[in-house]
């Protein structure tokens, strides 16, 4: 039986009815497969447009290297003269690269100290990005496409997921329009400017000169690129809600859409809507009645339906629907789409935190940028689901978009992995423009279950203090625009301040950055008002370093050992303690380039991270897996390998939740330890060579035991990788770890050799990394020093199956060195539809 015929349709005006699963036998297809094959009905086609793009750095002062782009004042003056953005126009010496990409990352690091505080390249990962870099801050890509004489009649719109930052995009000579801003979804209508049953050519220029932040965020087209075909009659973007409450059992849907009619002729359509769950089976329907749609206009379209026993989405079981929406006019489907919900409650109350589907849940949180060793701000998708796993592994299970809206496939990644989100808009503005960028904020991720809250901005200090009557305003209206937008979801404002005045005065939950003195004063005075904190920690410690060393730059691992005395465990001890408080977000999850405090050249990258560039682990990791997970954890730190420090004290760690350690040095019992609750161990242990030993203990029982040993002579490269076998779609990505192993096979925790790569076959090297704060090697370069024992190499598949192989050695043949091998297998797979190349 076909899902059409399951469908029991009431057609009535506003539709309505439901069938429950109950009784139908499973299908056996994955839920993504069905998602796809459901999406290949629709009469909508949406495709990559991130192969085969030419690009070439243009120059943001001097029109003569900027394509003559700019020469005199006339260049707007006709809107089809742009010669450099016509087919005819010499490419040659463009190189190919595909999406995303950034560039940013490809450019040599420079020293420059000048300017002040955030304008400082210091703040931005020391990439001559910038109005001072001319030569290195402007992009220019080019693409040609053919468009079938078929398409003639359709709507046709290039689609950008993002791109950083000031974009202009031409298309077969004619300007067409442009975006100023980093982080926003933009969209072109090109339908009156292609060539029907002919080759298309589309140029964007993407300028970097400005910025949007005070970190690095990259540079050129860093997101997805979409070519969309939809009918003239259509569903408007993102306007397809489905809001879901719950009562008894039973969630009851509210859908919604608004269609579009671009005829000349008036439109009587309707809209139906398939709710299938995870395996792929129809649990609802409805439908509405016909509507008539004028020429150029659009009408809203509403429906429920409802679906017994939901499964709900939560952090432990992150379920998800799709609701298929189309549109159809005399019996005809026009467009569709495929929506992702899920059915949840998360309510902030303001005496006892936060509750998910009604059980009360601290969120234990991270804020995270979007930037990653070897690529940047260009993330392979995996590579968000990578580090959305790496973070979950500390049982962390939310993560603020700070300080940007996010890109599509983290917040996809999060909805599909049960973590929680706080989307955050850049600006606080109730500028046209910055409501602009709420709104698509709001419109892109309002189905998404993993968004429990928005946050409308950050650290505004001056609309929280000399302007804090305009702040009030502002945010004021930013909330409105919200609500309006999604009833369903709070608003809050990440403040650095006590929180009386200025938007703090117009959000729903109050947001607490730092600043411990305010939270419980606040809470006294307003009872009533929820709070959570939106950002915390920033402790700094660099992977692997055990004392605090101004001349290197890197800071200690042992907690409260950074000038201004914040930890994981002072500020987690605060909010894990108090039952009205939500919980919160620590800065940051993952180190990022830029913001190298306390330092300054050489570092390039933070060292807030819990992890470090890679997402290989600090220690204090293991302070968050110790308290947010659930499962037994003992780590002992640092490491044992301390030649020349025989005799000496060395301080020794352990971050745990069983109740108490013991500790042995070479057999030797140095004592037990009670755990405190929320706090960690320490000892001081003479050193000497040979083996360190924690027994964490559960009810008198030994549970975990962990060692540190002396290693020996570094003999041999160890290649592992998290996934040895990946899609061969051109996309997928393997995540690999380089390290050195003694004759034992014992990681060598304080090597740093350097060493190179080769990757052949059915793969590419897109990018090494290593976590070092201070290393100024090449992101996408062919090899790479270890960093205290540790190097990370991204290999990509190619479009081909096959066996991709990875070969490490040592730096100039050396062969105490033993070099390694590994295969990865790229395995056929279903690629995404995208446009194919030019003929
Ligand atoms: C916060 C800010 C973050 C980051 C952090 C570093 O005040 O919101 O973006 O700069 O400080 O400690």
């Amino acid at each position: 039986m076909t899902d059409i015929s399951r469908r029991q349709l009431v057609k009535t005006g506003l539709l309505l009815t439901s069938v429950s699963a109950l009784g139908y036998a499973p299908m056996a297809f994955a839920q993504s497969d069905n998602i796809g094959d459901a999406a290949k009905k629709l009469p909508r086609e949406q495709l990559l447009f991130d192969v085969g793009w030419k690009f070439i750095q243009g120059h943001g002062a001097d029109p003569t290297k900027d394509l003559g782009f700019g020469y005199g004042q006339a260049d707007f003056s006709k809107t089809g003269n742009f010669k450099f953005a016509k087919a005819a126009f010499d490419v040659s010496g463009w190189r190919s690269v595909d999406l995303p990409h950034d560039w940013g990352v490809e450019l040599p690091f420079v020293r420059d100290e000048s300017g002040e505080g955030d304008n400082q390249l210091r703040s931005h990962g020391f990439k001559p990005l910038g109005r001072r870099y001319p030569e290195t801050s402007v992009g220019w890509y080019r693409r040609e496409f053919d468009i079938p004489a078929g398409d003639l009649g359709r709507r046709i719109w290039v689609e950008f997921d993002g791109a950083f930052r000031d974009v202009m995009v031409f298309v077969n000579g004619c300007f067409i329009g442009r975006n100023n801003n980093g982080y926003v979804p933009f969209r072109f209508d090109l339908t009156d400017y292609l060539a029907y049953g002919a080759k298309n050519c589309i140029t964007v220029r993407v300028d970097a000169s400005f910025g949007d932040g005070w970190f690095y965020e990259g540079a050129g087209i860093y997101r997805h690129v979409w070519l969309t075909k939809t009918d003239a009659v259509n569903l408007g973007r993102w306007e397809s809600t489905v809001r879901s409450s719950l009562k008894a059992g039973v969630a009851t849907l509210a859908l919604a859409t608004i269609v579009e009619n671009h005829e000349a002729k008036p439109a009587a359509a309707k809209v139906s809507w398939i709710i299938r769950d995870a395996r792929g089976i129809t649990v609802a329907t409805a439908e509405t009645a016909d509507k008539t749609i004028a020429p150029e206009d659009s009408v809203a379209f509403e429906a429920a339906t409802e679906l017994l026993n939901p499964a709900l989405w939560s952090v432990e079981n992150p379920n998800l629907y799709t609701a298929t929406v189309t549109v159809e006019t005399n019996g005809k489907a026009r467009d569709g789409e495929v929506v992702t919900f899920g059915v949840r409650t998360a309510i902030f109350t303001a005496d006892k935190g936060f509750f998910l589907n009604g059980k009360n849940l601290k969120i234990q949180g991270v804020c995270n940028h979007q930037d990653h060793a070897g690529v940047g701000a260009a993330l392979p998708d995996r590579l968000q689901a990578f580090r959305v796993e790496v973070m979950q592994d500390m049982g962390c299970n939310a993560i603020r978009s700070s300080h940007n809206m996010p890109t599509p496939e983290l917040v996809e990644a999060c909805d599909r992995m049960g973590v929680m989100m706080m989307v955050e808009t850049r600006s606080m503005s109730s500028s046209p423009e910055g409501l602009a960028q709420l709104e698509t904020m709001i419109k892109r991720y309002r189905n998404s279950p993993s968004v429990i809250i928005w946050s409308i901005g950050n650290e505004e200090n001056a609309l929280q203090g000399e302007l804090a009557e305009q702040g009030a305003k502002i945010a004021r209206t930013m909330v409105a625009l919200c609500h309006e937008l999604d009833p369903t979801r709070p608003v809050t404002a990440a403040v650095n301040a006590d929180n009386e005045k200025g938007p703090s005065e117009a959000v729903d939950v109050i947001g607490f950055n730092y600043h411990r003195e305010f939270p419980d004063n606040f809470h006294q005075r307003h009872p009533e008002r929820p709070v959570i904190c939106t950002e915390d920690a920033s402790d700094v410690a660099t992977r692997g370093e055990y004392s605090m060393d101004w001349k290197r730059n890197v800071a200690s691992s042992f907690d409260g050992d950074v000038p201004w005395k914040k930890s994981p465990e002072n500020w987690w001890k605060f909010y894990a303690t108090r039952d009205w408080a939500a919980g919160g977000f620590a800065w940051t999850g993952f180190d990022y380039r830029g913001e190298p405090s306390p330092f300054g050249w050489p570092s390039i990258n933070s060292n807030f991270g819990i992890v470090d560039t890679c997402g290989f682990p600090k220690d204090y990791f293991y302070y968050y897996k110790a308290w947010w997970g659930k499962t037994p954890t003992l780590h002992l730190f640092p490491h044992w390998d301390w030649a020349g420090k025989e005799g000496q004290d060395i301080p020794v760690w352990v971050y745990s939740n069983l109740d108490e350690v013991e500790l042995f040095l070479n057999g030797k019992s140095l004592g037990v330890k009670a755990m405190p609750l929320l706090g960690h161990l320490e000892w001081q242990v003479k050193y000497a060579p040979g083996a360190i030993e924690a027994r964490g203990r559960k009810g008198g029982k030994v549970v975990l035991k962990e060692r540190r040993e002396t290693t020996g002579a570094a003999k041999t490269i160890r290649l592992t990788a998290e996934r040895t076998t990946i899609s061969a779609d051109g996309v997928d990505i393997a995540i690999l770890k380089a390290e050195v192993v003694d004759a034992r096979g014992r990681h060598i925790p304080t090597a740093n050799s350097k060493l190179k790569f080769k990757v052949s076959g059915a793969g590419l090297l897109i990018g090494v990394g290593n976590g070092d704060p201070n290393c100024l090697e090449s992101d996408k370069g062919a090899e790479r020093s270890l960093y205290n024992g540790l190097a990370q190499l991204i290999v990509q598949s190619k479009k081909q199956p096959g066996t991709i192989t990875v070969e490490a050695y040592a730096e100039g043949g050396d062969n105490t060195l033993k070099a390694t091998r590994m295969e990865l297998k790229a395995m056929p797979a279903i690629t995404r539809a995208s446009v194919p190349p030019a003929v």
